[in-house]
């Protein structure tokens, strides 16, 4: 297992030994049950039924005009709970059944992987609790409320900053105390291995879908894909589906909270150094002595101070290329789309909006670009409303 979970310098499993025979143990699982046709049918209906895959890929006429260039959206926030969340977690979950667990942990930020995995464990009879940052409960009260509905127990964390990473390291720290019984539901591409690994395994329908459907769609792969980057799971989902299609530009977009030249608290491809966090080798954003830095976004599910390995390898080798948008740029992407297609985006997925709206004038009139919608912005109407009242 050494040798495995490295995404060339990156990834790994640097945790206290007492976690090391549970991961093991997922690993084992995960092998064992991915393409057992029992499992993978079974996934797949709940895919299908439950949470309502295949996800549309729609043209954004209006929101092309403004830009410029043709903009299909893949329609992830069409999906049960609102966001892609909800693959990982039925696939998680049905392992963690499969593993006869009874009892699964998360740790959420938005709160959209803390509401995927709750339903998740009603629909599969599990005990779900739930560890989320104090500033997130306050800023995502409405997906507390839906978790505690679901009858998942919600575990408020006021150490720190009160936001994703926190909420991380009392996961883990409860997790070392009850390995036995308990799954962790990592939710995204980053922590030890084989998170990064499995999480991305149940994320691939997203870009196998967006590619026929560009096929089907447009009559050709796309010029441009892009998503937001958080942990880095619902863009390693697209992603991963154009990754041999050498003639496919990867972008990725990443939260510059109040903007790269004012902070060194957010955009970790463009401004962090290697480090190692939460069992994994990433880059990080940190101070000179390794210190990890406080991470501030306008956008909750970005707030944290990693990524996934394997973006930082897709970075590196320059196959991806990663860029970042401050809050303003969000705010304005979130009213513009809002306004334009009637859709309200999440503030993560308003980050590769945004993006694309610094594009205008730039990408010729030609190109097709497929922008995978993470997530719907329900969740994120309060924040607007009190952000243009400022
Ligand atoms: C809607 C939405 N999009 C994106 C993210 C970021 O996560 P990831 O980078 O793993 O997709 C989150 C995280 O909570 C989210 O809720």
């Amino acid at each position: 297992m050494k040798h495995k979970g490295r995404f060339g310098q990156f990834g790994g499993f640097y945790v206290p030994e007492v976690l090391i025979p549970a991961l093991e143990e997922i690993e084992d699982a995960f092998y064992r049950f991915k393409d057992d046709p029992k499992f993978a049918a079974e996934l797949d209906n709940l895919y299908k039924n439950y949470a309502g895959r295949p996800t549309p890929l729609y043209f954004a006429q209006r929101f092309s005009k403004h830009v410029g260039f043709n903009v299909y959206i893949k329609r992830e926030d069409l999906l049960h709970g609102g966001a892609h969340k909800v693959n990982n977690t039925l696939g998680q979950c049905l392992l963690a059944k499969y593993m006869n667990k009874t009892k699964i942990i998360a740790e959420t930020g938005a709160g959209q992987h803390g509401l995927a995995t709750s339903m998740t464990a009603a629909l599969l009879g599990l005990e779900a609790k739930i560890f989320m940052g104090a500033l997130d409960v306050k800023r995502q009260s409405v997906n507390v409320h839906k978790m505690r509905l679901c009858g998942a127990e919600v575990c408020p964390v006021s150490g720190g900053t009160g936001t994703l990473k926190d909420a991380i390291n009392d996961a883990l720290r409860y997790w070392t105390a009850n390995i036995t019984d308990t799954f962790y539901v990592f939710g995204s591409v980053c922590g030890p291995h084989p998170f990064p690994t499995i999480v991305k395994h149940f994320q691939t329908p997203i870009g196998i879908e967006a590619r026929s459907q560009s096929i089907n769609t447009i009559g050709r792969l796309p010029d441009i894909i892009t998503a937001c980057v958080g942990g880095g799971s619902n863009s390693i989902g697209l992603f991963s589906g154009f990754m041999d299609d050498k003639d496919v530009r990867i972008v990725g977009v990443e939260p510059a909270g109040r903007g790269l030249d004012t902070t060194e608290h957010a955009a970790t491809l463009a401004v962090g150094k290697i480090g190692v966090f939460h069992g994994a080798k990433s880059y990080l954003l940190q101070d000179d002595v390794g210190q990890v830095h406080e991470t501030e976004s306008i956008s909750a599910g970005l707030d944290y101070p990693a990524v996934g390995p394997e973006h930082c390898q897709l970075k590196d080798s320059g196959r991806a290329e990663y860029t970042a948008v401050n809050d303003e740029q969000v705010l304005d992407a979130f009213g513009i789309f809002t306004k334009l297609e009637g859709i309200l985006p999440a503030l993560e997925s308003s980050h590769a909006i945004a993006w694309l709206i610094t594009q205008k004038g730039v990408l010729p009139s030609e190109t097709n670009v497929i922008l995978n919608l993470s997530g719907r912005g329900d969740k994120d109407v309060d924040i607007v409303e009190q952000n243009r009242q400022m």
